[in-house]
C-alpha cells in the first residue's frame, strides 16, 4: 500500500459495492459522493497529520476505509441532521442552549429510565444532557465509568446498545442533544487488550506501556506530576504476575494507551465513529491533555496531543459533522485554549471554563470580585469563535487553579490561599456557611482540592441542619445569584442535575467500600425525586430555586443577547463585592449586576445612555447608582427607542 498517493485512496473510499436494485446503487453513489467531498476536504491535511506520527500508508488506508463503512452505516436520521448542522455551523451557539449532566442510575435507574424522565428535562428547559459514564466497566474499579472494559457495551445494570440508540431517537424528536464520555486516554485493565497484554501477547503490550524494570518508569516518575497523589499515588502499577510495569496516570486499574501505535489510534477512532453513530450529538474527550506521553516531558499536553485531537476533528467532520467534540482540559488558561486550535484549524468545538469555575468560588470565599473580573475579562477577549462551557459544579472536585500571579502582589501566597479557601468550604474559616470535604490531599505539597454540592457550598445545608431560615433564605439567594451570574458569562451553561433543586451533600458513600476512599462521590448523589416533586412549591426550597432557575433560563432563551456570539465585557462597579458584566447583540444590551457578599451594596456603574428595565422583576431602573440587596442580582435590560 505503501507510496499510494491522495487520488487512489480518495477514489477506493469512493468505490461502494455494486447492487442489483436501481435505487440503492443510485443511493449509494450519492452517499459516495457526500463521502468523498467531504474526505477531499481534509484530505491532505488528514493525511499529513497522520504520517507525522506514524508514517504508515497501509494504516491511514484502513483508517479511510473503514471512515467510508461508518459514514454508509450512520441511520437517514443521523444523516440529515448532520446535513443541516453543515449548512448552520453555529447551532450550537444559540441562546436557547442548555445543559444538565447526571450519572443514568442516580437521575433514573438505567436508560430506559431516562427516557422515561425527558418531560422533566424539558421542564427543567434543558435540551443538552451529558449521560455520565455508561459503557461497560468492572464494579469496584471503575472511576465512576472511566474505566472503560468494553467500548461498545452499555453496562448491564444501565441497558444496552438498543436502549442508547432508542434514548437518543427519544431525545432527537424532543430536540435534546445528547452527550457522552470518550475515555481515550485509558482501558480498564478489565478491556480485553489489556487481558491480552497481560497474558504477554506483545500485539497487545504494544497497546499500553510496558515496563520489565523500573528504570523508565522512574525517569518518567521524575518530569510527571500525579493526578491522583493520595488515592492512586505514582504513575506506574507494577503487576506481579506479568512481571511488569504498566503506566497507570489515573487509578492503578486504569492503564494508559500507548498512541504511538497507530493501531491504538485507529481502533480508538472506530469506537469514536461507532459511538457517535448511536446518536451521540457532543462527545467530550475526557482527560484529552494526558494522551501523548513522552520521556523528560510532564507528559501533559504535548503537541502531538494537538495533531490526534485535529484529526479527531476531520474525522468527524468527515464521517458525522453533526457532532461536536467537548475538550475536557482541566488546566491553567493558556494551556486550555489551544485545544479550540485555530480559526483554520479547529479542533475542539467547547472547552470546560475551569478557570472561571474555580475563580467563582474563589470570589464566593472572599467577597472580592476582582480575580473574577480579571479572568473574565481574558476570556472575554478571546475569539468568539470560542465556545466554553460554563458551569459551577460538575462530578469532578475543584482544583483551585487560580491566578495566583496576580493574587501574589496583593500579598495572597498559593498554599496558604487553597488551604484558606479548603477551611472555608469546609465551613472552618471565615463567614462560612458552606459544608463539603477536601479531595486527595497531598500532605508532601499541602495541595489538596475540595468536593461538596453547588447548594453545600451555598449554605443550603447547614441552614436546613440548624433550622435558620434567615440563613436558608441567604443561602437560596446565593445559590440563585450564582447561576444567574452563570448564565450571563459567554459560552453554554450545564447545570449539575440535582442543582434545580438544590440538592445537598451525600455522605452516604463513605459505607461503601467502593467509594469511601474518593469523596467526589459526596457530589454524586441519587436524585432525590421526591424533593423534585416540590419544584412548583414556591414555599419549599426546591421551590424557590426550581422556579428562581425556571425564570433565568426563560429570560436567557427569549433574549438575543444570551447567544455565544454576544459581545461580553465587564463594568467596573467601585464596589470590590459587585460583579458587573455587559452583554451587546444587534442593538440590544444588558448589564447583569451580582452581589456576591452579604451586605447590601451599591454598584457605582454609569451607564446613563438611556433608561434600563430589570428583566427578572420587570421593574424600570437606571443604569447608574444602582443599590443591589446582599447576594442579590438584577439583569438591566436597555429600553429600545
Ligand atoms: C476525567 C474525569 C474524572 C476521571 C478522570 C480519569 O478527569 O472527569 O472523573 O477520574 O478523567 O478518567
Amino acid at each position: 500500500m505503501k507510496g499510494k498517493d491522495r487520488k487512489e485512496i480518495i477514489g477506493k473510499a469512493g468505490g461502494g459495492k455494486a447492487d442489483d436494485k436501481g435505487g440503492s446503487v443510485q443511493r449509494i453513489k450519492e452517499d459516495d459522493s457526500i463521502f468523498r467531498k467531504r474526505l477531499e476536504r481534509h484530505h491532505d491535511e488528514l493525511r499529513w497529520l497522520y504520517m507525522e506520527l506514524y508514517e504508515n500508508d497501509s494504516m491511514f488506508a484502513e483508517l479511510c476505509e473503514n471512515m467510508r463503512s461508518f459514514f454508509l452505516e450512520r441511520k437517514e436520521a443521523l444523516r440529515e441532521s448532520d446535513r443541516t448542522r453543515e449548512a448552520d455551523q453555529g447551532w450550537y451557539k444559540k441562546n436557547d442552549m442548555l445543559g444538565m449532566m447526571f450519572y443514568i442510575d442516580n437521575f433514573a435507574g438505567d436508560m430506559k429510565g431516562v427516557e422515561g424522565r425527558l418531560d422533566y428535562i424539558e421542564k427543567c428547559n434543558v435540551n443538552y444532557i451529558h449521560l455520565m459514564p455508561f459503557l461497560d466497566t468492572t464494579e469496584g474499579k471503575s472511576d465512576g465509568g472511566y474505566a472503560v472494559s468494553d467500548f461498545r457495551k452499555v453496562q448491564e445494570k444501565l441497558g444496552t446498545m438498543e436502549d442508547l440508540d432508542s434514548l437518543t431517537a427519544a431525545c432527537h424528536k424532543k430536540g435534546i442533544n445528547v452527550c457522552m464520555d470518550f475515555v481515550m486516554n485509558h482501558t480498564s485493565e478489565d478491556h480485553e487488550w489489556a487481558k491480552r497484554a497481560r497474558q504477554g501477547e506483545g500485539e497487545y503490550m504494544s497497546r499500553y506501556f510496558f515496563y520489565n524494570n523500573e528504570e523508565e518508569p522512574a525517569l518518567y516518575e521524575k518530569t510527571v506530576p500525579q493526578v491522583f497523589p493520595t488515592t492512586a499515588p505514582g504513575n506506574f502499577t507494577w503487576l506481579e504476575d506479568a512481571g511488569h510495569f504498566v503506566m497507570t496516570t489515573f487509578y492503578p486499574y486504569q492503564w494508559d494507551l500507548n498512541y504511538r501505535n497507530p493501531r491504538v489510534f485507529n481502533e480508538m477512532m472506530y469506537n469514536f465513529l461507532y459511538l457517535a453513530n448511536r446518536g451521540i450529538d457532543i462527545i467530550r474527550i475526557d482527560a484529552v491533555p494526558y494522551i501523548w506521553k513522552e520521556l523528560n516531558t510532564s507528559c501533559r499536553n504535548l503537541p502531538q496531543v494537538h495533531t490526534i485531537v485535529r484529526m479527531m476533528r476531520m474525522i468527524g467532520e468527515i464521517v458525522c459533522p453533526g457532532i461536536l467534540l467537548l475538550g475536557e482540559v482541566v488546566m491553567e488558561p493558556e494551556k486550555v485554549t489551544p485545544y479550540f486550535g485555530t480559526l483554520e484549524k479547529p479542533e475542539c468545538h467547547m472547552l470546560y471554563n475551569v478557570t472561571t469555575m474555580a475563580t467563582t468560588w474563589h470570589t464566593v470565599a472572599t467577597r472580592d470580585v476582582r480575580l473574577l473580573k480579571k479572568q473574565l475579562d481574558i476570556v472575554n477577549s478571546l475569539p468568539k469563535e470560542y465556545v466554553f462551557l460554563n458551569y459551577l459544579r460538575c462530578h469532578d472536585d475543584i482544583g483551585w487553579g487560580l491566578d495566583y500571579g496576580t493574587l501574589m502582589e496583593e500579598g495572597i501566597g498559593e498554599r496558604s490561599h487553597k488551604k484558606y479557601l479548603n477551611d472555608y468550604f469546609r465551613g472552618l474559616a471565615g463567614e462560612s456557611c458552606s459544608r463539603g470535604e477536601l479531595y486527595n490531599e497531598d500532605l508532601v505539597t499541602g495541595d489538596a482540592r475540595f468536593c461538596g454540592t453547588t447548594a453545600s457550598m451555598c449554605g443550603v445545608e447547614k441552614a436546613a441542619s440548624l433550622q435558620d431560615e434567615e440563613a436558608m433564605g441567604r443561602a437560596v439567594r446565593m445559590d440563585l445569584m450564582l447561576h444567574a451570574y452563570m448564565f450571563m458569562q459567554s459560552g453554554i451553561p450545564v447545570l449539575y442535575s440535582g442543582d434545580e433543586i438544590g440538592q445537598v451533600n451525600d455522605y452516604t458513600y463513605k459505607e461503601d467500600p467502593f467509594k469511601a476512599a474518593d469523596s467526589r462521590y459526596i457530589h454524586r448523589g441519587p436524585m432525590d425525586w421526591e424533593l423534585a416533586g416540590n419544584a412548583e412549591d414556591t414555599d419549599t426550597v426546591q421551590g424557590q430555586i426550581f422556579q428562581g432557575l425556571r425564570k433565568l433560563e426563560q429570560i436567557r432563551k427569549s433574549e438575543k443577547v444570551f447567544v455565544s456570539d454576544a459581545d461580553t465585557w465587564t463594568v467596573e462597579t467601585w464596589d470590590n463585592s459587585v460583579l458587573c458584566m455587559g452583554r451587546y447583540y444587534e442593538g440590544e444590551k444588558i448589564f447583569g449586576l451580582f452581589n456576591f457578599s452579604e451586605y447590601d451594596k451599591t454598584a457605582w456603574i454609569n451607564e446613563t445612555d438611556g433608561d434600563y428595565v430589570d428583566l427578572l422583576s420587570g421593574r424600570e431602573m437606571k443604569a447608574c447608582g444602582v443599590d443591589i440587596p446582599a447576594y442579590g442580582f438584577y439583569y438591566l435590560k436597555k429600553k429600545q427607542g
